[in-house]
């Protein structure tokens, strides 16, 4: 059999590194999305170094031009994408300091259109650049990475106690939206389109406060990944299993 084609974007480090890290110990190729070249390739000889064949390809996910050219690329070279894990993500505020929060009511609009760029905008674009590649793969499988703060009636509900991110939670849940959208038009091809829920994980994305290690979040989303023919799609899941939106 030969060896499944998987695209990460935000792989040179945090949970984006540990689900390459597993996939490509599943004896995938794992192609590193990397904004910068520096961490990207870095990434990538770290993994190499571990008997992986992990490769650097750049993509700024705000930047759609650099996912076409990524995806002319890969095409070139494999042929095909077997798997799309949309992880590249940000946060516009230092959410490992509840006092650094900006509450709503003073929150910029530019801040919230910055988390979309990345979260939600970042993800069309990279999937719609490189859905032709995953129709060549005879089980294509996209995954985007959301959040349990993406879920309106776990973070509406008076007992929760999170942090209130506008522009981080409300960019999860449009992603949510971005996911089932998706799934719809692919519903009776090969192609699954589910997102992921990793949990807390200590990334830099929290300055490290996180729970869990990067590498639990990150088998999370390597299970979506990895979901067989009988596997949902236009689901999220979480370590649990399907959890509702
Ligand atoms: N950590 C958690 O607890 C947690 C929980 C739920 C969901 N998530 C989600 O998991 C995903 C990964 O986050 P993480 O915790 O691993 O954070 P992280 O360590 O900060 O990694 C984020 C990755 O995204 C990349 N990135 C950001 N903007 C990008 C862009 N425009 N183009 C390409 N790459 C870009 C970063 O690249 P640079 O190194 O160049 O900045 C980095 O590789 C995110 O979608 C996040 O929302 C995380």
């Amino acid at each position: 059999m030969t060896a499944q084609i998987v695209l990460i974007t935000g792989a040179n480090k945090g949970l984006g590194f540990e689900t390459a890290r597993i996939l490509g110990r599943d004896g995938a190729t794992v192609l590193i999305g990397a904004r910068s070249a520096g961490a990207g390739e870095k990434a990538a000889a770290v993994l190499r170094g571990e008997g992986i064949d992990a490769r650097f390809v750049r993509i700024d996910v705000t930047v759609p031009e650099s996912a076409e050219a990524a995806a002319e690329r890969i095409g070139q070279e494999h042929g095909r994408l077997d798997v799309l894990v949309n992880n590249a993500g940000i946060t516009t505020t230092d959410a490992s300091d509840p006092a650094t929060i900006t509450p709503p009511s003073r929150v910029a609009p530019d801040l919230v259109r910055a988390a979309f760029d990345t979260n939600v905008f970042g993800v069309v674009a990279v999937t719609n650049a490189m859905l032709p590649l995953l129709r060549r793969s005879p089980a294509g499988r996209i995954v985007n990475v959301s959040s349990h703060l993406s879920l309106l009636a776990r973070v509406g509900d008076p007992s929760f106690h999170g942090p209130n991110l506008l522009p981080y939670n409300t960019s999860k849940s449009a992603l949510n939206a971005v996911t089932v959208a998706y799934a719809r038009e692919l519903a009776g091809t090969p192609i699954k389109v589910n997102a992921a829920a990793p949990g807390f994980c200590a990334t830099d994305l929290n300055g490290h406060t996180g729970v869990r290690p990067a590498a639990q979040g990150a088998a999370v989303i390597a299970d979506v990944a990895r979901l067989g023919a009988h596997g949902p799609t236009g689901a999220l899941i979480d370590e649990d299993g399907r959890i509702p939106w």
